[in-house]
């Protein structure tokens, strides 16, 4: 059987944050979420050890309450104290993870739980069977700016591998070296735990580095396969926040691409963000500075003007959004619809060739087809009481309906089919089927007391 273990016990200091480094966010979800994802997609028959320390608990619940992975052979192994990377591996080798599940040459795929950018096509390419005489497969990559990273000792012509030296450890020369080390790693088991009970912690960092490795198969006279991998940015290493917000952009701007490349129309792709979990259709149009989040799923032709802003809802083809509309979670637009400028939806219901088209709140409304609502509406959903459950309520407008401008209505409330609400009004009470409510003070005109006011 394949074991994959996944170093994810560090503190992350350099990212100045209490939070553990593994759970910060990357396109919305935990950076470990897309490292397993593409484990689950090329490898789901493999047994996994993820190694936990620093925050433990948190990082624990945070992967065994997703539903996600419930189906992987999933494992957590401490690492009681975070003495480098070398360590790690040691703690799951040596635990009963790796006593009981890699018991014989089984392969070992080491991966750190700071590259949220791997892609499934590079898992599969490392967990290629290994040489007979070989004892590990490197994955390295050449970046223009290796600051930060491992670099490849290699020596003589032909480039033989000798080391991998750390950035705090290296001469002037070796920080030259732009050919860099991974952190991704696949073994022969007994080599690994072999080399791995050889390692010292004499370096700059005082710690037990899983890069010294290399030397030692090196030294032993092993055989070493490289892969050395050419799209340097799907190995990008999150250290500090800097990094995450580049790895953030380069995520999105590669969800952009793929989108744009099955039909969605961009005008202008550098200020849109769209989430992995997003699903959009031909002949979308998205224009600037729109935000998708979440579940949502965009149908054919919808158009998200300027600024819209989408959280796992759901929008039916045809139908236009913004410039500047929110949809909260739980939305759902159907076809033809028109949600215009400032207006938001949470939890909102809205059927066929139905239009909000200016400065509205609906909130745990449910809308029919044809209905018209003009501008200025709010549903009343939220009474204030915090004791009992009961604080949202819910309103109902049924196919049909008009509700002219600047009205609100109290929930729990019903507006039947075909009514008509008058512009101004507040509503409280149910209004029935064809039946018109309004509900303002009447107007009292004073003729001449205009001119009045003005003398006195
Ligand atoms: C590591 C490599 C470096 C490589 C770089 C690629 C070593 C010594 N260095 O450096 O050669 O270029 O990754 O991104 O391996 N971790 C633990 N326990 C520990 C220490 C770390 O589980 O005691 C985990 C971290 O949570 C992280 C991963 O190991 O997910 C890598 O650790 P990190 O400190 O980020 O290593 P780098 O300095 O980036
Ligand atoms: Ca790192």
């Amino acid at each position: 059987m394949l074991g994959i273990v996944i170093l994810a016990a560090g503190l992350g200091k350099r990212m100045h944050s209490d939070e553990p480094k593994v759970l910060a966010e990357v396109g919305g979800e935990p950076m470990i979420f897309p490292i397993l994802r593409c484990v689950k997609e090329t490898t789901p028959n493999a047994s996994i050890a993820v190694v936990i320390g620093h925050e433990r608990e948190r990082v624990q619940k945070t992967i065994s309450q997703h539903g996600e992975w419930k189906d992987l052979d999933l494992h957590f192994v401490v690492q009681p104290t975070q003495r480098g990377t070398g360590d790690a591996a040691s703690s799951a080798m040596e635990s009963e993870w790796g006593e009981t599940r890699i018991q014989k040459r089984e392969p070992v795929l080491v991966l750190p739980g700071d590259l949220p950018l791997i892609t499934p096509e590079l898992i599969r390419q490392m967990v290629e069977p290994l040489g007979r005489s070989h004892v590990m497969r490197l994955l390295t990559s050449h970046m223009d700016d290796p600051t930060g990273y491992g670099r490849v000792v290699r020596r003589g012509k032909k480039g033989a591998l000798l080391r991998i030296v750390e950035e705090k450890d290296a001469n002037l020369r070796e920080k030259l070296i732009q050919e860099v080390a991974t952190s991704i790693y696949f073994f022969q088991s007994p080599f690994l735990k072999q080399s791995l009970r050889g390692l010292t912690n004499k370096n700059a960092q005082g710690e037990f580095y899983l890069t010294d490795v290399l030397a030692k198969a090196v030294s032993h006279k092993k055989k070493i396969e490289v892969l050395e991998w050419r799209v340097c940015e799907d190995l990008m290493g999150i250290n500090t926040t800097w990094d995450l917000a580049q790895a953030e952009s380069t995520l999105n701007q590669r969800l952009v691409k793929k989108w744009a490349l099955q039909g969605v129309r961009f005008l202008d792709p550098q200020s849109v963000w769209i989430q992995p979990s997003v699903q959009l259709s031909r002949g979308v149009v998205v224009e600037p500075c729109v935000q998708l989040k979440g579940n949502t799923v965009i149908a054919e032709r919808v158009r998200l003007k300027m600024g819209t802003v989408v959280e796992s809802s759901k929008v039916g083809a045809d139908s236009t959004l913004g410039p500047y509309a929110h949809l909260r979670p739980e939305s759902v637009v159907g076809k033809h619809v028109k949600i215009g400028n400032f207006v938001e939806l949470k939890k909102a219901v809205i059927d066929d060739h139905t239009s909000v088209a200016h400065l509205s709140y609906l909130g745990d409304a449910t809308v029919g087809k044809n209905v018209n609502i003009g501008c200025g509406f709010v549903t009343c959903n939220y009474d204030g009481r915090v004791k009992d459950g009961q604080r949202k309520h819910r309103t109902t407008i049924e196919d049909d309906v008009f509700i002219g401008s600047d009205c609100q209505v109290i929930a729990p409330i019903k507006i039947c089919k075909r009514a008509y609400i008058a512009s101004g009004s507040t509503v409280t009470q149910d209004v029935e089927s064809d039946a018109l409510a309004i509900a303002r003070a009447r107007q009292t005109t004073k003729p001449g007391y205009a001119k009045k006011f003005r003398t006195s």
